[in-house]
């Protein structure tokens, strides 16, 4: 049994809950919050066995082997640097810090001291990224050239979407997903960028879109927004035909079209509890195989992604301060 730790008491944290007590051979064995009331209304609701009323006395727990990290981008840097010094694996919430320089520090820190850490951006774990890049092989939409992608739900009442020094806007909350959903399906690297965002009252960047000129030639154009309900939807066209994710972050089945609106296929993604099990599994996998990162979302990639968002703020003006 994998006992994991959940840290912070919030809304992604119900879902991990749920998930976890639904899988077998892991189980959420604690839940750390900032009050001791929380903790234990949350691990009432979910059957977790123990309740810390701070996030230090769960990583103090011996039997909790992978630490999950629910908390506003702007804590994720020092919560991990304390479960990593603490000797915890770490699962990360996206997106994984604030910066590419925080992301940095803490790798080389895990590397260092020779803990586990991942980012937990879901969809690079789940079984439809093998499925949709097996359809991009099989040659059935041609040759692909084209990534279009968006991602938009009204998320401006959460004050950690709202708050530059909670590290909110819509890049981290959203349009992460975006820039892993164009590097999951393209492999060519970017070669030109073209950026611009509305910004928030509060400064935070609350819609913007994003277009790469990949180096063979593939164009990428993906937007997002933090004041909007959008379809969110992904779509990568080839020469020949194109391939739809009906939910670009959960989707139920891919569809692939050779005519305008003609389905050909349509590919059904198989049963889950909720999407959010194939990470946990992915870590407890490779905590046992003795390896620090998961090959699902490699280090590597995590940073990459962490500068790309730095270049995309620096573009826009955009701060955490
Ligand atoms: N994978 C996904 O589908 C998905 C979806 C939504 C969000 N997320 C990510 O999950 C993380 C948390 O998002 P969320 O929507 O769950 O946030 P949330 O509902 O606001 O919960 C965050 C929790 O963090 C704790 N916290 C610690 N310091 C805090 C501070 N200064 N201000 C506010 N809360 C603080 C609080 O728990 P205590 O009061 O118990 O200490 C709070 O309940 C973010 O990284 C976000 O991007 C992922």
């Amino acid at each position: 049994m994998m006992n994991v730790g959940i840290i912070g008491a919030g809304h992604i944290a119900e879902k991990a809950a749920r998930t976890l007590s639904a899988m077998d051979g892991m189980q959420c064995l604690a839940i750390g919050s900032r009050s001791e009331e929380k903790a234990s209304a949350f691990a009432g609701r979910f059957g977790i066995p123990r309740a810390y009323g701070s996030y230090s006395a769960l990583l103090e727990d011996p039997e909790i082997d992978l630490v999950y990290i629910a908390t506003p981008h702007s804590c994720h840097f020092a919560q991990a640097r304390e479960a990593i010094l603490a000797g915890k694996p770490c699962l990360v919430e996206k997106s994984f810090m604030l910066n590419a320089m925080e992301a940095a520090s803490i790798l080389a820190l895990a590397r260092e001291k020779g803990v586990f850490i991942a980012e937990a951006m879901w969809t690079r774990y789940m079984p439809v990224r093998q499925m949709a890049r097996e359809v991009l092989a099989s040659g059935i939409i041609g040759k692909p050239t084209m990534l279009s992608a968006s991602l938009s739900y009204n998320v401006s009442d959460k004050e950690r979407v709202l708050q530059p020094s909670l590290g909110g806007g819509a890049l981290l909350d959203l349009g992460v997903y975006l820039l892993n959903f164009v590097r999951m399906y393209c492999d060519s690297p970017i070669r030109d960028l073209t950026t611009s965002c509305i910004r928030a009252g509060s400064g935070v960047d609350a819609s913007e879109v994003i277009s790469f000129i990949h180096e063979d030639g593939t164009l990428s154009t993906v937007y997002s927004s933090a004041f909007s309900q959008g379809e969110n939807t992904g779509v990568i066209a080839g020469t020949t035909g194109y391939l739809v994710f009906d939910d670009l972050i959960n989707p139920t089945c891919l569809r692939i079209c050779r005519k305008r609106h003609v389905v050909e296929k349509e590919i059904p993604v198989p049963e889950q509890i909720t999407g959010f099990e194939y990470q946990f599994q992915a870590c407890a996998d490779a905590i046992r195989a003795g390896l620090f990162e998961p090959p699902q979302m490699p280090h590597a990639e995590t940073l990459y992604i962490m500068h790309l968002m730095d270049r995309l703020r620096a573009e826009w003006g955009v701060s955490f301060a």
